[in-house]
């Protein structure tokens, strides 16, 4: 099995570690910047023996070298800095999008695409329009992350076990996004008979602002720890064939009342890609701030389209 890694940035350095070292793929880590992905190739190719693993990685700037990949994750282009948000980003990554996943699907056309870059849901449906690719092959990573980040602060409210706790957000992968409370629980106990709706709404809006908050802190760059595990979860459920069920931004036509549009629903990722789409149940109040949500990646979409 192998992955190709475009953009060996902190995401793409962090994503190849950690599927070499889990012994999920080999990886082809591809980067503009000549020598980067080569050094950093070599670099973990050099913690194998230590870490014990038997998956190769090679580092190119070249996309022939990624021929006949199974999955091709986009992590390339620019990353906000404090201050902007993630739209901020749109005319910059839209055509290095564009680009690399044209380059990486000539090379490996029967790959699953899944893309990172910013503003992700507009940048998911570039890379399938362009690709031309079935929309069930095309796949954008924030719904796991947004999860976990509403996971982790559960978790620190509470004092709990993040990995019994379960979360639930919808929607585009911006400030409109919509984690669920209602769909949030800890070892099946709802959180809303665990914690007064004040402290809920503070998490949530915690989560909104999560890559925010981390970005304000380190000053150089965005979070890319648990956005590198958060794609790689997504890579394994393919690669494995896990029929795990992630949100993940993915084409809607016509569920949740939406059309034409790549939005963050709940999906069965198995080695088809998304191989199936749940339609949870929504209050028409959060039915309206899903739809809110979508029109504010509709209106990229057009820009991009552009
Ligand atoms: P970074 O700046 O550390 O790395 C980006 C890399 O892309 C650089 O190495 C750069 O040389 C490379 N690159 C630029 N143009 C390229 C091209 N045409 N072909 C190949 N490589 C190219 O940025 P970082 O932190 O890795 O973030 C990458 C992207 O992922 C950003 O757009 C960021 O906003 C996004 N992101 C998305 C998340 C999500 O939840 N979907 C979470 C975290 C980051």
């Amino acid at each position: 099995l192998q992955v190709t890694v475009v953009g060996a940035g902190n995401v793409g350095r962090t994503l190849a570690q950690r599927l070499v070292q889990k012994n999920v793929a080999n990886v082809v880590l591809l980067d503009i910047v000549p020598g980067l992905p080569q050094g950093i190739a070599l670099d973990l190719m050099s913690a194998q023996s230590v870490e014990e693993y038997d998956n190769k990685i090679v580092g190119t700037n070249e996309y022939e070298a990624t021929a006949g990949s199974d999955v091709v994750v986009i992590t390339a282009g620019l990353p906000r800095k404090p201050g902007m948000s993630r739209d901020d980003l749109l005319g910059k990554n839209a055509n290095i999008v564009a680009q690399a996943a044209r380059e990486a699907l000539r090379y490996s056309p029967t790959a699953i695409l899944i893309v990172v870059t910013n503003p992700l849901d507009v940048m998911t449906y570039l890379a399938w329009k362009v690709t031309g690719l079935p929309p069930q092959r095309v796949i954008g990573m924030a719904g796991v992350l947004d999860s976990a980040r509403l996971k982790a602060f559960i978790a620190m409210k509470l004092g709990a076990c993040p990995s019994d706790i379960n979360t639930l957000v919808l929607g585009g992968h911006g400030d409109l996004m919509l984690p669920l409370p209602r769909y949030c629980t800890v070892s099946g106990v709802p959180i809303t008979e665990l914690m007064p709706s004040q402290t809920i709404a503070e998490l949530v809006e915690r989560t909104r602002n999560g890559g925010a908050e981390i970005a304000a802190l380190l000053q150089t760059g965005t979070a890319y720890y648990a956005p590198a595990s958060s794609a790689g979860v997504m890579v394994e459920s393919i690669l494995r064939n896990q029929s795990r069920i992630l949100p993940a931004a993915t084409y809607l036509d016509g569920m949740y009342g939406l059309k034409d549009i790549f939005l963050g629903v709940p999906c069965r990722l198995g080695c088809r890609g998304v191989e199936d789409i749940l339609e949870v149940q929504l209050t028409p109040e959060e039915k309206d701030a899903l739809h809110l949500s979508a029109e504010a990646v509709r209106r990229n979409i057009d820009v991009a389209l552009a």
